[in-house]
């Protein structure tokens, strides 16, 4: 390829229409502190998320953060979580002077197995963190259940995970509290954002402060917060973008549809399948190479590499293998099998609706034949 491929493009709203919001921001000469940009997206984003509560912020990862802190969680308990997740997930369990506790995947959606998370709890656990990687749906009826048994909290880490459902009701109000991230890499972005949604109206005050200094007005500060506030421009092009996702979600269901005809009789290479009780947020197109697929998941990505088509070996290394994590002795001694599996076979492939159908031709079928042409 002339040009790089990268695994993703971000979704951009037409320039003339950034600049008719920026004229709105700039006569009202109110850049941040829950401005009125702000507000009209917290609003809309309780309808396309479909959840009664919505709290946004500057990042996903603050939001994470916030969310942790919001419930309390007794200091140094444990929070049992996935390896197979970005870094900001087991970070914002340890900024939180937390325990994570890695538990394994589940082989098809890849999210935290929820059969084997009750072999994880010690009078110490406190809390679940689970993953929608991909946007593949945790088993939130089981974790669900597994929380009210053993009283424990739930959070969801719906960063993949933008408008997805599971029997037919929004992935948001599973659990306590859910983040969402907006980063300029995933369907739906406000540059960097994120937001929390919650059932419990009894947070909004909580978290209200934690994303302000814990300032309640000019003369009290109530509690220790940080600061987690979108800003006007943010909010913007979140507000522009809302008008976009669906047209680019359908673009790239095209693309899906286009890959999973062409790889699924491919010898040694697998589709991950979304269960037939959820929706796609279509964020991700990862595929599993097995071993007799002819090359290694690492061959396939230098071959691609070559080529600029820019693949991405998500989640490699998985969390529990990082410098900060590894010499635990828990993690030394935990199951991990599937994870460790995994994360040597997962390639993400280029996925975004412009992608030409050309360059999805070249992709396919290089697979397809084992880059031998
Ligand atoms: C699974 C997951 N969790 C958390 C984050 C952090 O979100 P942010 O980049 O908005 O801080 C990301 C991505 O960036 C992610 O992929």
């Amino acid at each position: 390829m002339d040009k790089k491929i990268f695994v993703t493009q971000p979704l951009l709203p037409a320039l003339s229409d950034v600049e008719a919001e920026l004229a709105q921001i700039w006569a009202s000469k109110w850049l941040t502190n829950m401005g009125a940009k702000h507000n009209e997206l917290e609003t809309k984003l309780k309808d396309v998320l479909k959840v009664p509560n919505v709290s946004l912020f500057n990042n996903g990862t603050i939001a994470l953060l916030v969310a942790i802190k919001a419930l309390n969680l007794p200091a140094g308990s444990e929070v049992i979580t996935t390896p197979f997740t970005f870094a900001a997930t087991p970070h914002c369990i340890a900024w939180n002077d937390l325990k994570p506790v890695f538990c394994d995947i589940e082989p098809n959606t890849m999210t935290i197995d929820a059969d084997k998370i009750e072999a994880l709890i010690t009078p110490n656990t406190s809390a679940i963190l689970g993953v929608h990687v991909y946007g593949f749906p945790c088993d939130v009826e089981k974790i669900d259940a597994i929380a009210r048994k053993h009283n424990l909290k739930v959070i969801y880490d719906a960063a993949h995970a933008f408008s997805t459902e599971v029997n037919g009701r929004s992935i948001g109000t599973y659990g306590d509290i859910t983040m969402y991230s907006f980063h300029a890499t995933k369907l739906y972005n406000s540059i960097e954002g994120g937001c929390l949604t919650y059932n419990n109206p009894d947070l909004v005050r909580k978290i209200y402060n934690l994303r302000n200094f814990g300032i309640r007005s000019e003369e009290l500060v109530e509690e220790v917060g940080i600061n987690g506030k979108m800003n006007e421009l943010q909010a913007a092009i979140g507000l522009l973008n809302l008008k976009l996702f669906k047209n680019e979600q359908e673009k790239r269901a095209k693309v899906k549809a286009f890959y999973d005809a062409g790889l699924k009789d491919v010898k040694g290479i697998r589709i991950p399948q979304m269960p037939s009780t959820a929706t796609n947020s279509y964020q991700y197109y990862p595929i599993v190479i097995e071993d007799d697929y002819p090359l290694s998941r690492n061959e396939v990505y230098e071959k691609f590499k070559e080529q600029n088509i820019l693949t991405r070996k998500y989640f490699y290394p998985a969390c529990h293998d990082y410098e900060c994590y590894k010499n635990d002795l828990a993690v030394k001694l935990a199951d991990l099998s599937v994870v460790d599996d995994l994360k040597n076979k997962v390639l993400c492939l280029p996925y975004y609706g412009d992608l030409e159908e050309e360059v999805q031709s070249i992709i396919l079928n290089r697979i397809k034949y084992g880059f031998r042409s």
